[in-house]
């Protein structure tokens, strides 16, 4: 059987700084776990613009569709800030978003108990914190029909539409649900259907797919009674499913329980390929950090930590991806610290390269 395919486009700034360390990771996992990958590389953001003209060659899209999973760095920086809108670095990736139908963006707010300090909540509020906010990308209030800005009675009204199909809800709570299998079993959908219509749809659709995974604990509850306790108890959730706009807050809310953006990672699945695996991207949350790139100074965990969610989503390697976890958290604990996570203590920050060696060392310890 061949290896399964990735697809590597580090993009711009730190992206390729962070990738570099990923690939040394990948290629530990080929060498120590038999666990080889496909990789071809390629551009996108300002790296194709500079190379093609536009920020994603059409046949790099082919190429991503034709992956098991893709791995992201980042894309933009100063220097492309004056580009025409329609060739911007960032529409390289709503491209792949879009054609790829990414429906599903797992956030993961996950916390390192060597970090709980930089959490904003009490430390044993955070310590040991592992849940998944699966966020619907593609529908919902961003994107519904009319919206606009136009006059009546000679003022103006600005329209936006929440509008979800059932479909829509479906496709998202199979991937909510199929990750809550993988994961601790249970799952809490967060809506308004107290107040809207199209959270008291939410709320049946999501009961409806739930006959298929009668395993997994199901739980509803208000978005806004949500927030609250995703600073109040957030240990209380595993897998929370919520719509395009309540995702968009709660996620960044819980992932900033956790501490740095440099520790932050992501992934956007769509539907199942021939091959039973979910169409996938996987990019830390941070951006191309023009101010650090260049400088070795850039935190390569969150893009190391996405990998590992290619591990357990795409490639059902979930002790493996717990692996790579446990030597992060394992270095971590040891002192190991990049710049961004050092307080106001100080001392001497690793780089980008001894952090990726750090992280090499536990998993080398790991066998
Ligand atoms: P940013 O995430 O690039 O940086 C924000 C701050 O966090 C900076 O001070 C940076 O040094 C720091 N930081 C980010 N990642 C870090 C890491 N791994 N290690 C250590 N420090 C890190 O966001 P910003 O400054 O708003 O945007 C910079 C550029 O990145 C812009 O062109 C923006 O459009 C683009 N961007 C791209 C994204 C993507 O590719 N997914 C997401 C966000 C922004
Ligand atoms: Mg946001």
């Amino acid at each position: 059987m061949s290896n399964p395919s990735l697809l590597i486009l580090a993009g711009d700034g730190i992206g390729p700084e962070v990738m570099d360390e990923v690939k040394r990771i990948i290629g530990w996992f080929g060498e120590k776990r038999q666990l080889g990958f496909d990789v071809s590389e390629d551009l996108v953001g300002g790296a194709a613009y500079d190379a093609h003209g536009v920020p994603l060659h059409d046949d790099t899209m082919a190429k991503a569709q034709d992956v098991d999973a893709v791995l992201l760095g980042a894309v933009g920086g100063p220097k492309y800030d004056n580009l025409d809108f329609s060739v911007k670095p960032e529409r390289g990736l709503l491209r792949l978003r879009k054609e790829m139908d990414l429906f599903a963006n797992l956030r993961p707010a996950q916390c390192f108990d060597a970090l709980a300090d930089f959490s904003s909540l009490k430390k044993d509020i955070v310590a040991g914190l592992d849940i998944m906010i699966v966020r619907e990308l593609t529908s919902g209030v961003y994107f519904g029909e009319p919206r606009g800005i136009h006059m009546e009675d000679n003022m103006r009204v600005g329209i936006n539409t929440q509008r979800y199909t059932e479909a829509e809800i479906e496709r998202g709570a199979r991937a909510a649900f199929e990750l809550a299998m993988k994961r601790g079993k249970k799952l809490c959908s967060m809506e308004k259907a107290n107040v809207m219509e199209s959270g008291i749809l939410w709320r049946d659709v999501v009961t409806e797919v739930h006959k298929d995974y009668p395993e997994v604990e199901l739980s509803h509850m208000y978005a806004d009674n949500g927030a609250m306790q995703l600073v109040r108890a957030p240990k209380q959730f595993d897998v929370i499913y919520t719509d395009n706009l309540f995702g968009d807050i709660l996620s960044d809310c819980a992932a900033m329980l956790t501490g740095s953006l440099g520790m932050l990672p992501s992934a956007s699945l769509g539907l199942p390929m021939a091959n039973g695996r979910p169409k996938a991207m996987y990019e830390p949350v941070h951006g191309s950090a023009p101010d650090i790139a260049g400088q070795g100074k850039a935190n390569p965990i969150a893009c190391i930590l996405s990998f590992a969610m290619a591990l357990r989503y795409s490639f059902d390697q979930g002790v493996e991806a717990d692996r790579l976890e446990a030597a992060i958290e394992k270095v971590l604990a040891d002192g190991a610290r990049t710049g961004d996570l050092m307080g106001p203590e100080g001392g001497t920050p690793l780089s980008t390269v001894q952090m990726g060696d750090a992280i090499l060392g536990a998993l080398d310890a790991s066998l």
